[in-house]
């Protein structure tokens, strides 16, 4: 019988921890602040923006939203970011991605105060967590990794395999648990959409870690009996049957796969929540450097 390792439960316990670290901040006089860059209207990035904010008002923290016009120039956002980079009442700040075209993300990304940079995603901050010296750990990796801790997975010694290898997850995942240490250790193999033979080496993997962005591509055959199995996917497919005419599923082919697994991540409910859960335990660490 597999189980379900859940997102929603394990944020509220991070949760549960960071409001005693706020109470904490805000009695020395600090009050954790994030700040929110969204360039356009992108409806997905508006709906991740505004969910952020409403966490940090749950929270307690200072939340700050600018939201520039699709049309803004690359030197009117940098001087945004600057801006931000010397305003003490926030402790982070991130620039929503994707921007649109006329900017270059990498210039913008560059831009930010790594000791800000609670998306962890500043080339100095990615070089910290490669070499094991972190400071911020992006979001969704993070949480990744502390559900595994959480749920009880042993990761020492196990071979993980990631699928996907993107900056934002594939990759830091990949690096973050080849790190010797409490919550790692493991050995690490990367497949992605050029690997030959993708279905026997993901058949090998103790934990398996899918992050492709391709909706329920894992099946069964592809995954090892009592395997622990991450679904960072969410791909929005059509489904006649619901209301909205649509509905959530993850890389993962979640009904098929399950039974063969010794634990699982849903979606929804699974690392979704734990993404913004990062983010703002990363804020408040911030705010907490802060004072040192
Ligand atoms: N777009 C999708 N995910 C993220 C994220 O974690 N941070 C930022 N800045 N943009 C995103």
């Amino acid at each position: 019988m597999f189980r379900l390792i859940n997102g929603n439960e394990i944020s509220s316990s991070i949760y549960e921890e960071l409001k005693g670290r706020i109470a904490s901040l805000r009695s020395k006089g600090i009050t954790p602040g994030l700040a929110v860059v969204l360039v356009g209207e992108d409806p997905a990035s508006q709906v991740y923006v505004r969910m952020k904010g409403k966490k940090c008002e749950e929270l307690g923290m200072h939340s700050v939203t600018i939201v520039l016009p699709a049309d803004t120039t690359e030197s009117e956002l940098l001087k945004k970011v600057d801006e931000l980079n010397s305003d003490s009442k926030i402790h982070g700040f991130l620039v929503q991605l994707p921007l649109p075209k006329n900017i270059d993300e990498d210039k913008v990304i560059n831009a930010i105060d790594p000791r800000k940079d609670v998306d962890g995603f500043h080339p100095s901050n990615v070089g910290s967590m490669l070499i094991g010296k972190p400071l911020f750990l992006p979001a969704t990796p993070a949480g990744v990794q502390q559900m595994l801790i959480r749920s009880g997975v042993d990761i020492s010694g196990k071979h993980v395999v990631v699928v996907g290898r993107s900056n934002i997850v594939g990759k830091p995942i990949a690096a973050m648990l080849v790190q010797k240490g409490a919550g790692a250790d493991a050995t690490v193999t990367v497949v992605h959409s050029r690997t030959k033979n993708l279905g026997e080496l993901t058949k090998l993997a103790d934990i398996l870690i899918v992050a492709m962005g391709k909706a329920r591509f894992i099946t069964a055959d592809m995954v090892k009996d009592g395997a622990v199995v991450i679904d960072v996917g969410t791909n929005r497919i059509d489904d006649p049957s619901s209301e909205k005419g649509s509905r959530l599923v993850g890389d993962v082919d979640f009904d098929n796969v399950k039974e063969k697994t010794a634990a699982i991540t849903p979606v929804p409910g699974g690392v979704g929540p734990m993404t913004i859960c990062m983010l703002m335990a990363n804020t408040v660490m911030a705010a907490e450097l802060s004072l040192l």
